[in-house]
């Protein structure tokens, strides 16, 4: 599996996302996943289900090292003392003795900045993550994130799919060595999958419309991709996008799709975001 260099870390270009995929069915795919050449999955402890998660990284027979992982710090519990014990936490509801990847899945502008990040490098510190990042932050939030941090931040996790302008983040991501993980990368697998330029290239390639999308995320350098599906028969569909290249045409085509009002995620705590 192809990684993605972020300041430090190799984060594998293609993940398991978890979000909504609960008790044994969770577990299954994980372990379906990591049998299949996942080497990264994405869970949070909103999510629920890190203990089906870690059940399903132990069900794999797969050594530690072999895949990262990565979990989230949901945004109530990021001030002082409150951010490491949700990090200790989601490592116990895992059964593992370390993360790859901590990140404070959304910013809580009643909790000052500085302080999640002294708490989230602190947890690094302490070894319970390699890495640390952030999700959901937006230009502005991103800059002054970088700035207090001691320890680079290996990625930004945010919304991103064709329909989605992340332009703007996606240079400073570069600029700051970071990856920009993509959630939602499918759309959900709405009306994206159905769009003429994707079903142009997946007939032109032999591929779905779904490995079409993926491969347009993981030909940009620095973009690493979560999908997340609910069927074992789609979970090797998945990765199996690293026997072709989408030329220039094609790449151009797609992107051309990005349209406002496009973005799921926009919830009454999400901060103002960047303009699309
Ligand atoms: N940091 C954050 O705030 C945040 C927010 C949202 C999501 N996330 C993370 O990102 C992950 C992915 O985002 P998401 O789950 O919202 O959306 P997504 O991955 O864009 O879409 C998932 C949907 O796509 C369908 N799908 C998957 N593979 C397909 C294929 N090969 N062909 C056709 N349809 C396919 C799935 O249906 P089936 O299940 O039927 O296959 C499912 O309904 C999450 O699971 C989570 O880990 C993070």
């Amino acid at each position: 599996m192809n990684s993605v260099a972020a300041n430090g870390a190799a984060i594998p270009a293609i993940g398991l996302g978890t979000w909504t995929l609960k008790g044994e069915h969770c577990a299954g795919l994980v372990e379906h996943a990591l049998k299949a050449g996942y080497g990264h999955v994405d869970t949070a402890a909103a999510y629920e289900n890190e203990q089906a998660v870690g059940e399903g990284l132990r069900a794999s027979g797969r050594d530690r090292d072999s895949y990262f992982l990565t979990t989230k710090v949901w945004w109530t519990d990021i001030g002082e003392g409150a951010l490491q014990r949700s990090a200790e936490a989601s490592l116990k509801r895992l059964g593992v003795d370390h993360l790859d990847l901590l990140l404070i899945h959304w910013p809580n502008p009643a909790i000052p900045l500085a302080e999640s990040i002294s708490a989230l490098n602190a947890v690094q510190r302490a070894g319970l993550t390699r890495h640390i990042g952030v999700s959901n932050f937006p230009t502005a939030l991103l800059s002054q994130a970088i700035r207090l941090s001691e320890a680079p931040l290996a990625c930004n996790q945010v919304e991103y799919h064709p329909y989605l302008d992340q332009s703007k983040l996606y240079h400073a991501l570069r600029d700051a060595g970071m990856a920009m993980t993509a959630y939602c990368p499918l759309h959900r697998g709405g009306g994206l999958l159905g769009e003429p330029s994707v079903k142009a290239a997946a007939a032109a390639h032999g591929k779905t419309p779904a490995q079409i999308v993926i491969r347009w995320h993981v030909q940009q350098e620095g973009v690493v991709c979560i999908p997340r599906t609910s069927r074992i028969e789609r979970l090797a569909e998945n990765i199996d996008v690293f026997d072709f290249e989408l030329d220039a045409a094609e790449m151009a085509a797609i992107t051309a799709l990005r349209r406002p009002g496009s973005r799921i995620c926009d919830f009454g705590f999400s901060p103002q975001w960047d303009a699309a």
